[in-house]
């Protein structure tokens, strides 16, 4: 455990009062510290205002797409606020079967790159897509007027603890299963793996680390305030994300990147909040700034609660290469050969892990 030990992480498996973790139940205790750590300090707490959601389905396709092997269906959710709404579209691609199937919920950049997504492939391997554009929901900048932003701040002004924008992505994301729960019976709600790729990576490990609901998370090359450990890492660190998308989080992150080493927290606490759920981590061996090695410890960090809880994890010890499948069990890591990209090779490793998890 060299490797890890000299990263000095806040420990995991011990309360706050200092009593040690040592059955599934007091990790439950332990798990809603952490959670509230990672909501307040990290992506922030949506203020609690009372919001209708709806859900419909606008478009339906039973018979050309995929060559007739999948159904499309097009859903548009909508959020409404004091008399303010908003809404987004959700892209489901569902592969006909008997029974209802898995799905990948994927926070994505929309448009032309779900065309980077190998949909079909994911249906052929018996998994449904659902994919939205992350835009569509609130825009990527400072701003806090419009879009989902807007509902929950009527004035654009957050408190140090409020949500920033992953926080509210992610927010969606939960709505979405809630409306896929509530209208697509061919989709097995329980088995709804939150994905994103880097921004939305991050995104997708905490609409599912806070939302149990979801069976588990996939994240891409998600990095810093994702997969990647702060302490001792390369690349993006936090003085660097919370300077150039402060907006992601919540303002009080920026106050703990000036030191981290002297933060309460570091990213293994969003991946514990997965426990013992199915979790997967994609790096890249080229993405020096999402940090590989700090993505690949933190998964080693997480793995005693894993272990705790009766499911394998990653043993930092473990023989690393790239592209070498199988790394870890609930919780599992891949490195892909590259840059920083979500790639086809990247989603057959991804879903290798969910169909050992689906299976069991
Ligand atoms: C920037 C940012 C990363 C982020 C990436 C992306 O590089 O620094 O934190 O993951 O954008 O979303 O593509």
């Amino acid at each position: 455990m060299q490797m890890l030990a000299q990263r000095n992480l806040p420990p995991l498996l011990t309360r706050a009062d200092g009593t040690p973790v040592k059955t599934a139940a007091d990790w439950r205790a332990r798990r809603s510290e952490i959670l509230s750590i990672v909501e307040g300090e990290v992506f922030g707490r949506l203020p609690g205002r009372a919001c209708g959601i709806s859900g419909d389905i606008v478009r339906e396709d039973n018979v050309y797409h995929h060559g007739g092997r999948a159904i499309l269906l097009e859903l548009r959710v909508t959020v409404t606020c004091e008399g303010r709404s908003c809404s987004w579209d959700v892209h489901c691609s569902i592969p006909k079967s008997s029974a209802p199937v898995p799905a990948f919920l994927l926070m994505g950049y929309g448009g032309s790159r779900l065309g980077d997504v190998p949909c079909e492939e994911i249906g052929e391997r018996g998994y449904a897509l659902i994919a939205l554009d992350y835009r569509q929901i609130t825009s990527d900048d400072g701003d806090f007027t419009s879009g989902l932003a807007g509902l929950v701040y009527p004035d654009g002004q957050r408190g140090e603890h409020d949500a920033g924008k992953i926080a509210l992505w992610a927010w969606a994301m939960r709505r979405t299963l809630d409306a896929v729960e509530a209208l697509i019976p061919e989709i097995d709600a329980r088995r709804v793996i939150a994905a994103g790729h880097s921004r939305l990576g991050k995104t997708a490990l905490w609409a599912a680390a806070s939302d149990e609901r979801f069976f588990g998370a996939y994240s891409n090359d998600s990095g810093c305030g994702g997969a990647a450990l702060a302490r001792g890492g390369m690349g993006e660190l936090p003085a660097n994300i919370s300077t150039a998308f402060p907006a992601w989080f919540a303002p009080a992150y920026g106050e703990h990147a000036r030191d981290v080493d002297a933060m309460p927290f570091d990213q293994h606490f969003l991946l514990a909040l997965l426990a013992p759920r199915c979790l997967h981590v994609a790096s890249a061996s080229e993405d020096m700034w999402s940090d590989p090695l700090g993505e690949f410890l933190c998964c080693a960090a997480v793995t005693p609660v894993y272990e705790l809880l009766g499911e394998t994890g990653v043993d930092e010890n473990a023989p690393l290469a790239d592209d070498m499948p199988g790394v870890g069990g609930a919780l599992s890591y891949h490195r892909r050969p590259g840059t920083h990209c979500m790639t086809r090779l990247d989603w057959q490793r991804a879903m290798d892990a969910f169909d050992k998890a689906i299976a069991r």
